[in-house]
């Protein structure tokens, strides 16, 4: 890699001639410092002085790079004159910064990215090159934190986007239930809303869910309990349905925003929540019964977060920051206190494909022994509710893991493919063709996570123990839709098992 920075700090005051024998001395140690550590590399500084400013340029062949050698100068030098000539440091700016690296391939289509001014890519002697020239813009606390080093990293990620498309696609059904009795080859979604047992809104895919419909689900929970979290001692929890960016900038959905796995609602602020702030858009609504949109969102503010998309995030400043105690663990947790909210794109879907959902989340933290076999023990309870409760014909597939999906990474490297996962839970749809060409609709998921969250969250444990966590989502919905696709609205065909969790299905209301 090579950089070529040129930069120059602003000093508190003008240094005296008598200072240029110490900086001389200074540069020279540090340069020489470096280029012991870095034996193989080169390493060079240049300095001058114009009144207040202290110019460098500093050109390193693999080597330190001169960013991160300006932000050692910076508390190096501070030391130097500032006790000496009383004169300190008011930070630096970059005049010109360029960095030269290999990449693997060139990109398909030239593309952007912030804080850079220029990308430039080239081939020599049977290589590809990049020339990154950041934004001499950029802000000393992006550059302390990191922000250069994900630049560079980022051109190869997004070229690797480009070549290999979205995210690695995997699929392999590793369990599978076998036929079952079908009772129909009717779409679901028609059959429910035939008999006014669900009813669309007016709003894009969302959904009421009348008596009879609630009936189903509230045997389902209890199916649940019974089958999965008496047994296995989880606790029901409420976790918050407002999710701040703080949460998704840790737990990496932020970097991921409508990139094709993590589509959120955005929620946002009144600017001033007064009765005057918003007398005239009252007014407005008063005498037009119209929403003034335009005058509405200079009201408000840009958005402060999102609805939860899934519960797991929201769940994690419970315990951050925080060390668990030993008796404590393993933590096993499930919620379904409220909807979660995806922003469908696309056409109107069927009751399968909701932006509003009623969500189960079912989570585990302890340590990796423990982490590992909770989530076996929920995966073979949760094939119990499908094969024993519901009498369902579904699948098991390991497939790419949904936090992959769900942030920007492209990397899977971290990933032990035989315990840190998610694996699918897949039902056959009968309308939607045969067993083999058709899509089978996704109902829940589990997936052993690892490190990821307590380190996002500087969660720890008692005595240094390791800490993972894991979790799996399932809805209403997704059950439900599956279920009746399979068979059908009379209960008379339904498995016993399944009827033995409500006595009678409220009548639905008939309209003339
Ligand atoms: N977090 C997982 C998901 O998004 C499971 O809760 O599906
Ligand atoms: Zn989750």
């Amino acid at each position: 890699m090579k950089h070529q920075l040129n930069a120059y700090f602003i000093l508190s005051g003008e240094l005296p001639p008598e200072s240029k024998e110490d900086l001389d001395e200074f540069f020279i140690q540090f340069s020489e410092k470096i280029q012991q550590s870095k034996k193989e590399g080169k390493f060079d500084i240049a300095w001058s002085i114009k009144k207040s400013e202290l110019a460098l340029k500093i050109s390193s062949i693999d080597s330190i790079s001169p960013h991160v050698a300006i932000l050692r100068i910076r508390k190096q030098l501070a030391a130097t004159i500032g006790k000496k000539y009383r004169v300190g440091l008011r930070g630096f700016k970059f005049k010109y910064y360029k960095i030269t690296t290999e990449i693997d391939d060139q990109p398909i289509k030239e593309f952007t990215l912030p804080l850079t001014k220029k990308l430039t890519f080239s081939e020599k002697e049977g290589k590809n090159w990049v020339e990154i020239q950041i934004d001499p813009e950029i802000s000393e606390d992006f550059v302390e934190k990191g922000t250069i080093e994900r630049i560079v990293r980022r051109v190869s990620e997004k070229i690797s986007k480009q070549k290999y498309g979205a995210k690695k696609e995997h699929h392999e059904i590793v369990f599978y239930s076998g036929e079952k009795e079908l009772f129909t080859k009717e779409n679901p979604t028609q059959l429910m809303q035939k008999a006014n047992w669900i009813q669309r809104t007016n709003y894009r895919n969302q959904w009421i869910l009348t008596p009879t419909l609630t009936t189903l689900s509230e045997a389902l929970k209890q199916i649940m309990v019974d089958y999965i979290y008496k047994p296995l001692g989880f606790d029901q929890m409420m976790i918050p349905k407002l999710v701040d960016w703080s949460v998704w900038l840790k737990s990496e959905h932020a970097e991921g925003l409508y990139q094709g796995g993590f589509e959120p609602y955005f929620v946002v602020q009144p600017k001033e929540p007064t009765p005057e702030y918003f007398e005239e858009i009252a007014d407005y609504i008063t005498v037009t019964k119209t929403i003034p949109n335009d005058m509405l969102s200079e009201k408000v503010t840009a958005p402060i977060g999102g609805l939860s998309y899934a519960q797991c995030p929201p769940f994690w400043p419970w315990l951050q920051g925080r060390t668990l105690a030993k008796e404590s663990l393993p933590i096993k947790v499930y919620d379904w206190s409220g909807p979660t909210y995806r922003y469908e794109s696309g056409s109107a879907y069927g009751f399968e494909r909701v932006d509003e959902l009623h969500r189960i989340e079912t989570l585990f933290i302890g340590t990796p022994e423990q982490t590992k076999k909770i989530g076996k023990d929920v995966r073979n309870k949760l094939r119990d509710v499908f094969e024993k409760a519901l009498d369902l014909e579904f699948r098991e597939a390991r497939v790419l893991p949904w936090w992959l999906q769900q942030s920007a990474r492209e990397d899977e490297e971290d990933l032990d493919e035989l315990v840190v996962g998610t694996i699918d839970f897949e039902a056959y749809m009968p309308y939607r063709g045969s067993r083999k060409k058709s899509e089978w609709l996704e109902i829940q998921n589990i997936s052993i996570i690892g490190q990821k969250y307590p380190k996002g969250f500087s969660v720890k444990a008692e005595s240094n123990l390791e800490l993972w966590s894991g979790c799996g989502g399932g809805s209403f919905e997704r059950f439900l839709t599956a279920f009746i696709s399979q068979k059908g609205l009379n209960p008379d065909d339904w498995p016993t098992e399944f009827k033995k969790y409500f006595d009678k299905l409220p009548t639905p209301v008939k309209f003339h």
